[in-house]
């Protein structure tokens, strides 16, 4: 499986998920500017992923500070993260990421400024090492919930090059066959990025797992006809509440999933839960350019002059959720003092 993001020699370097699976591209970013630019433009997606090239720009960003007096740099650091949180407003895991960073800024300060890069540049290495880690770990806990012979239909990408490296809710897939069951993947198309289609398929056919692409609209058809046994999906963030946001589409089938009594599971690690916020109505959520909708392939697929709408993330009410997989274990509903209980934990 290729890397979906490294540091190498002070660049930032990402396989271009706009590109996948036709070709395999990568693209440098030498400041942190252009990994701004790489989060917007989705060469680089996923939360978890966009938390690791958020640090990976913080660092960047900090490397590139030419000045030796603290408050100085402290002071363009800060302006740094503020651009950088900017980059995409969903995914929980951007600002945790750079809150993170920014901590650890605090931490090494009376190193001097070349003290703190050089713990800003270990800190954003060691979160993708962290990143691969909880997903293994809650690829562990979650497999546990598939039988041998699941059928399991996913939506959107939660798997390597949604993250440091592994994946959320294709990590418990994956766990599940290195536990020796046989499981079967439908990847919703997802438009329209097409994440499922191109992404989620890639990722499985390089693994051996058989996966079969449905449309998005068909994921109705194929529960009614017995052939989905559960959901698993990764989340962009989620409340306190266990609300959780994710690709456009989700909230969809989660409402298909209760009705045809198939569990509904979401893979997230921690960083991914936002508790300052009570419920899913605060999340805020993305709208993306018309483009993405009428064209198609490089292609205009609407008539002239018809306006579209593109909201990227849409919200999953907590009721619809049978789980709630993440590194310190499985949580099943009610979800809020267990959520609160997570974090307690240490
Ligand atoms: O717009 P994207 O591709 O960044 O959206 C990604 C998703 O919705 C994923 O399901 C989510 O980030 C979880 S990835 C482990």
């Amino acid at each position: 499986m290729v890397e979906t993001i490294v540091w190498k020699d002070n660049q930032v370097v990402m396989i271009d998920q706009r590109k996948l699976p036709l070709q395999e591209k990568y693209i440098i970013c030498k400041d942190y500017r252009s990994v701004i630019r790489a989060i917007k433009n989705l060469v680089i997606r996923g939360a978890p992923a966009i938390g690791v090239a958020a640090a990976m720009g913080v660092a960047l960003g900090a490397l590139k500070i030419r000045t030796s007096n603290k408050e100085r740099f402290r002071a363009k650091l800060d302006a740094i993260c503020r651009d950088i949180v900017q980059a995409r407003p969903t995914a929980a895991n951007l600002a945790w990421a750079v809150e993170r960073m920014k901590q650890v800024a605090d931490q090494a300060s009376r190193r001097g400024v070349k003290g703190v890069k050089s713990r800003l540049v270990k800190e954003a290495q060691k979160m993708l090492d962290e990143d691969i880690a909880i997903n293994r770990r809650m690829g562990r806990y979650g497999q546990r919930l598939l039988r041998n012979g699941s059928r399991v239909l996913t939506h959107c990408n939660a798997g390597a090059l949604a993250t440091g490296g592994y994946g959320t809710a294709l990590g418990v897939v994956r766990a599940a066959v290195k536990a020796g069951k046989r499981i079967e993947v439908f990847a919703d198309e997802t438009r329209p990025f097409l994440q499922g289609a191109r992404l989620t398929a890639w990722e499985m056919k390089e693994l051996n797992i058989p996966v079969t692409v449905i449309t998005d609209n068909s994921a109705g058809y194929f529960m009614q006809q017995g052939r989905v046994d559960a959901v698993i999906v990764g989340a962009d963030r989620i409340a306190e509440n266990g609300d959780v946001a994710n690709k456009i589409g989700t909230y969809m089938v989660a409402v298909l999933a209760k009705t045809h009594k198939i569990p509904f599971y979401v893979a997230a690690p921690l960083s991914t839960i936002d508790a300052s916020i009570k419920s899913g109505k605060e999340i805020p959520i993305e709208q993306r350019g018309e483009k993405e909708v009428t064209r198609f392939l490089g292609r205009q697929a609407t008539p002239n002059g018809v306006p579209a709408e593109n909201p990227a993330f849409d919200v999953t009410p907590h009721r619809y959720i049978s789980a709630i997989i993440t590194e310190k274990g499985v949580i099943t509903p009610p979800f809020k003092a267990k959520i609160r209980r997570l974090f307690a934990s240490g």
